[in-house]
């Protein structure tokens, strides 16, 4: 057997990260490749401000939020080209061919079509084999969290399965309102990939334990405001901005909920390397991580470069800060998803 599953001994081990690990079970997985694809020019938001004849100042902007610019799609390009580019250049760090791939998972709310899943596009556009498991995830921003989660249950009952690419893929720009200022501003269009591979026996780096939640009667407060049953258009973005930034700082804010799974995942938050939030708005992630007591040099924020990039923004996010040389091997990743639904999610990883 390639892996133990999560009902393994718990099982004392050395002193990592200055703090006693209790392992309870070992990873199954690990991150072997990260890509991400943005469109070609960055907009920024004196340029958004001026595209759509916005009442706004690039100031207001960026004091309330810390976006400076994002990216929009341009002609020829979608959910799909964006997701495929991402995961071409996972593939490429992985030294990897699609042939190897065995499932491909991608997490949108911003689909191509409203069916095929874009994760079938993404896998005739690779070449990755025919009967692979290809699917969609919808989870709105913490779906890449989802997918994640899902790549468990995938190593742990497919033994032959050796490769999985779970991408994170948004064009916002779709479905966006640029007569709303309070939320046109907010959202940007990418793509973030990771290849997760199965690890060998006693690999002790990789996906360690992944928690997802939701409460869907607060739906009223961030939703697209039409569908395919509602008005057959797929909407724009309908939000009551200052209630959602409440909740989000409160989920992702939750110290005794971080700490209780980084205690399963046999840490604690001293123990923490980086913290990889959503990237909604700087003033959200900066109050979330004092709320968990994590200082901000710990805190990867890409929401400045990127905007909202929804499900894209946390592999977005891994892309650049492995780019920047800030990931270190068996560094202790903590990354942590909110979003419509509402729906939230965390992720311990040993990168
Ligand atoms: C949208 C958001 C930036 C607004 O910031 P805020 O500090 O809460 O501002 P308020 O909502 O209190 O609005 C203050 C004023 O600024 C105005 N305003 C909103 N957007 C503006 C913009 N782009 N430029 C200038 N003024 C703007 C509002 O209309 C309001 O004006 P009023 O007082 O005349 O009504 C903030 O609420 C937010 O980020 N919410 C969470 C959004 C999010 O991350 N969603 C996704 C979660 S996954």
């Amino acid at each position: 057997m390639h892996c133990r599953g999560p009902s393994a001994k718990r099982v004392a081990e050395p002193k990592e990260h200055g703090v006693h690990r209790l392992m309870n079970s070992a990873p199954l997985c690990h991150v072997a490749g990260v890509g991400h694809c943005l469109p070609n020019q960055p907009i920024s938001n004196a340029a958004l401000i001026e595209r759509y004849g916005l009442a706004s100042t690039p100031e207001w902007i960026e004091s309330r939020t810390g976006i400076q610019q994002r990216y929009f799609v341009e002609a020829g390009q979608t959910t799909a080209t964006l997701a495929t580019a991402a995961a071409q250049h996972a593939l490429t760090q992985a030294h990897l061919s699609p042939m190897a791939i065995g499932a491909v998972l991608v997490a949108t709310c911003t689909p191509d079509y409203t069916f095929p899943s874009v994760a079938t596009l993404v896998q005739a556009a690779l070449g990755v084999p025919a009967g692979t498991v290809a699917l969609d995830v919808n989870a709105a921003c913490s779906g890449f969290i989802a997918a994640l989660s899902m790549t468990q249950g995938l190593f742990a009952t497919r033994p032959a399965l050796q490769h999985i690419l779970v991408i994170g893929a948004e064009t916002f720009s779709n479905v966006l309102d640029f007569t709303d200022r309070s939320t046109c501003v907010l959202f940007g269009d990418g793509a973030g990939a990771v290849v997760l591979t199965r690890n060998q026996p006693g690999e002790t780096r990789g996906l360690l334990v992944v928690e997802q939640g939701a409460d869907g009667t607060q739906a009223p407060l961030l939703h697209s405001g039409h569908g395919v049953a509602r008005g057959g258009i797929a909407g724009t973005v309908q939000m009551q901005g200052a209630a959602v930034f409440k909740h989000a700082v409160r989920q992702m804010g939750d110290r005794a909920a971080t700490a209780a799974l980084l205690a399963q995942s046999g840490y604690t938050l001293a123990g923490l390397d980086w913290l990889v939030p959503h990237q909604a708005n700087a003033r959200i992630l900066e109050a979330a991580a004092e709320a968990l007591q994590i200082p901000p040099y710990k805190v990867i924020t890409t929401v400045g470069q990127h905007a909202n990039t929804s499900a894209a923004s946390i592999p977005l996010a891994l892309s650049h800060a492995q780019q920047q040389g800030q990931l270190k091997a068996g560094q202790l990743l903590l990354l942590q998803a909110f979003g419509a639904g509402f729906t939230w999610g965390m992720a311990s990883l040993i990168w």
